[in-house]
């Protein structure tokens, strides 16, 4: 079965690390690029990760590219608290001499599009500011992609607030931008990924493979599940991003419901909401969205523990 193409964007993070801990050892798919957004921390960090990760990991010949510091409009928000002052919580990767690209992520992503023989996908895990520069700078590059698997919104649920997702609130008219592209969504929203959840006997588990993607999720992952035991009094943790990659990689494990997805803009307590339509009787030519509504958790923890297994 052949490979299928992406282009990741990250906000490197601990769920965006684990997300591409699944991607780069996949034989599904063919990474022809991976940029960067600041979100979890600042474009400097979160950069810094992605190459530090990619490198950590074996798989240096991946180009990485540097995008968007600053959201479109809105004042940035720096989700530390989450990820910790580094991005990676407390886990300490060597500092790779590997330099991003000179190409911006946004241009690296227009050029890796126009010169592809095939129609790649793009799988952004962090706000959407890079994928919303890219459609609204170079609209017929739509054409280049096939479709987007995004990590962000919720189609009942919040986290950043009662009804807004981090991805989305960080960069609400980014978001919008890209739900209104007409591009095919894949949104892989809180509703799938807070049940993308690994115990603390998982990372133990994890730990225990004694390896050095062992040893690098379990410290990553130990860190997170503090985060949301002092904020939120939960055990474990939801490994939201990588989530996009397991429904690339193992989309039986996903179930999705067909929908029409926007984001609120406009809205005051409403604003950066994913407003998801699923209403038999809605116009469906308007469908813009494979929604994720469930996942084989079991299932999906294995497929963490076997890609650690791997390195
Ligand atoms: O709401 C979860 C999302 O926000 C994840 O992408 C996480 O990395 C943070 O960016
Ligand atoms: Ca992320």
């Amino acid at each position: 079965m052949s490979k299928i193409p992406v282009i990741i964007d990250v906000d490197t993070g601990i769920d965006d690390a684990m997300a591409l801990v699944l991607a780069l050892q996949s034989d599904k798919l063919e990474i022809r690029g991976i940029t960067t957004v600041a979100g979890n921390q600042t474009i400097e960090k979160t950069t810094r990760n992605t190459i530090d990760v990619v490198e950590y990991f074996g798989r240096g010949e991946i180009p990485v590219a540097m995008g968007a510091s600053q959201p479109l409009v809105r004042p940035q928000i720096i989700a530390a608290y989450a990820h910790g002052e580094s991005g990676l919580g407390t886990a300490v990767l060597p500092k790779a001499e590997k330099q991003p690209e000179e190409l911006d992520a946004v241009s690296f992503i227009k050029k890796v599009l126009e010169e592809s023989e095939e129609k790649i996908t793009l799988v952004p895990t962090g706000p959407l500011t890079n994928i919303a520069i890219l459609l609204k700078a170079y609209p017929h590059i739509k054409d280049n992609i096939k479709e987007i698997v995004l990590m962000g919104g919720g189609a009942f649920q919040g986290n950043s607030n009662a009804t807004a997702e981090f991805n989305i609130f960080a960069d609400p008219e980014a978001a919008s931008v890209v739900f209104n592209s007409g591009v095919k969504l894949v949104m892989c929203g809180l509703d799938v990924t807070m049940k993308a959840l690994v115990t603390p006997d998982e990372v133990a588990q994890i730990k225990a493979i004694g390896n050095k993607a062992g040893d690098f999720i379990a410290e990553a992952l130990e860190f997170y599940m503090a985060m949301y035991k002092k904020n939120a009094n939960f055990i474990g943790c939801a490994v939201h991003d990588a989530v996009t990659i397991t429904y690339l990689i193992a989309p039986e494990l996903i179930k999705t419901r067909q929908g029409i997805a926007k984001v609120d803009i406009d809205g005051k307590d409403s604003y950066a909401a994913t407003i998801c339509d699923f209403r038999p009787w809605r116009d469906k030519e308007k469908d813009n969205a494979l929604v994720g509504v469930d996942i084989d958790r079991e299932a999906f923890v294995k497929l963490l523990m076997d890609a650690c297994k791997n390195y």
